[in-house]
């Protein structure tokens, strides 16, 4: 009996923590040129919250969305299955790179805009941004003349606002109806900023070379599986499934990324 008993509860193990990642294994648009048959699932809800505080490091951004309650508008849109949204999250060092008086001069308001700034209220795959053809200029989250244009330079895709042209470094999140794509600079729109906003005087230090900083990234592909090593969120009793296709996707996201 006790046998019969072992045998259960690992099967129920198995089941809790190997099913889910197998049964949510992304139909991947890097892997497949084509386009998925679109089977048509229950929509499933990305927390962005979750995702932005395990991937990156992003808690600059993370914390601006959530000061602003900016994340609420996305979170509403993502849950909009009918367009979706896709989100350009600059990588903490990308803010540390500006001069702190950048953000700090702005009114709520235009925080809010340069934070809208940063989506579109529609979902693209990297794909679709391959295929630029029509879509420049693509109007922001923060309204008709907040626009972007993507360029892509073979395979190498930037994000041009006037004041900057980050590139995208690492598809951190990628299944219709979200979209969130790391950038290795803020976006400076001219609505925001009159004149190119200044640098930080020295370099960014030590803090950011924490080994979470280890990032898929950073161009060696040695270090693939460290995003969440040293999870800062301390949300370690989140193992459920849902938490644990977020760090899937992050990680394989970032494996992924060949550009
Ligand atoms: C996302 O998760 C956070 C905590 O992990 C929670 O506070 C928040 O309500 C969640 N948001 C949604 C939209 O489910
Ligand atoms: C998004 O959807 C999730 C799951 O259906 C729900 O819990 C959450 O409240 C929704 N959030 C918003 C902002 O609509
Ligand atoms: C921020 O405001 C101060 C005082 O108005 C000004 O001196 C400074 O140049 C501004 N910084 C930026 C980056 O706009
Ligand atoms: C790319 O553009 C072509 C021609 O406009 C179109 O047929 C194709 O579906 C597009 N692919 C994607 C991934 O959007
Ligand atoms: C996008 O391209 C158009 C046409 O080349 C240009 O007029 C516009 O200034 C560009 N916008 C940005 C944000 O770079
Ligand atoms: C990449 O790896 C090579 C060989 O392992 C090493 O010599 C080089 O310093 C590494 N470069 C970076 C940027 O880590």
């Amino acid at each position: 009996m006790d046998f019969n008993k072992a045998i259960f509860a690992t099967t129920i193990l198995t089941m809790m923590f190997i099913t889910p990642s197998i049964a949510q294994s992304p139909p991947s648009p890097f892997l497949a040129p084509t386009p998925a048959p679109a089977p048509a699932p229950a929509p499933h809800h990305v927390n962005l919250t979750d995702l932005l505080s395990v991937a990156g490091p992003f808690h600059t951004f993370l914390s601006y969305l959530l000061q602003t309650q900016v994340i609420n508008t996305f979170q509403n849109q993502a849950n909009n299955t009918d367009q979706g949204i896709t989100i350009f999250v600059p990588r903490d060092s990308a803010f540390a790179a500006l001069k702190q008086s950048t953000f700090a001069n702005l009114t709520q308001d235009q925080l809010k805009s340069l934070l809208l700034y940063h989506a579109f209220p529609k979902y693209y795959s990297l794909a679709e941004f391959k295929n630029l053809s029509s879509l420049n200029p693509v109007s922001t989250f923060a309204g008709g003349q907040y626009s972007l244009n993507l360029t892509d330079n073979m395979g190498l895709i930037r994000v041009q606002s006037q004041w900057s042209n980050p590139k995208i470094t690492s598809s951190v999140f990628s299944t219709a109806p979200v979209a969130v794509y790391e950038v290795d600079k803020v976006l400076l729109p001219m609505q925001i900023f009159s004149t190119d906003p200044p640098l930080a005087p020295a370099p960014a230090p030590a803090p950011e070379t924490k080994p979470s900083d280890l990032s898929p990234t950073s161009g060696n592909g040695s270090a693939p599986k460290s995003t969440q090593s040293s999870s800062p969120t301390s949300s370690s009793c989140k193992t459920h499934a849902g938490f644990a296709s977020y760090l899937f996707f992050a990680v394989s996201g970032g494996l992924m990324l060949s550009l």
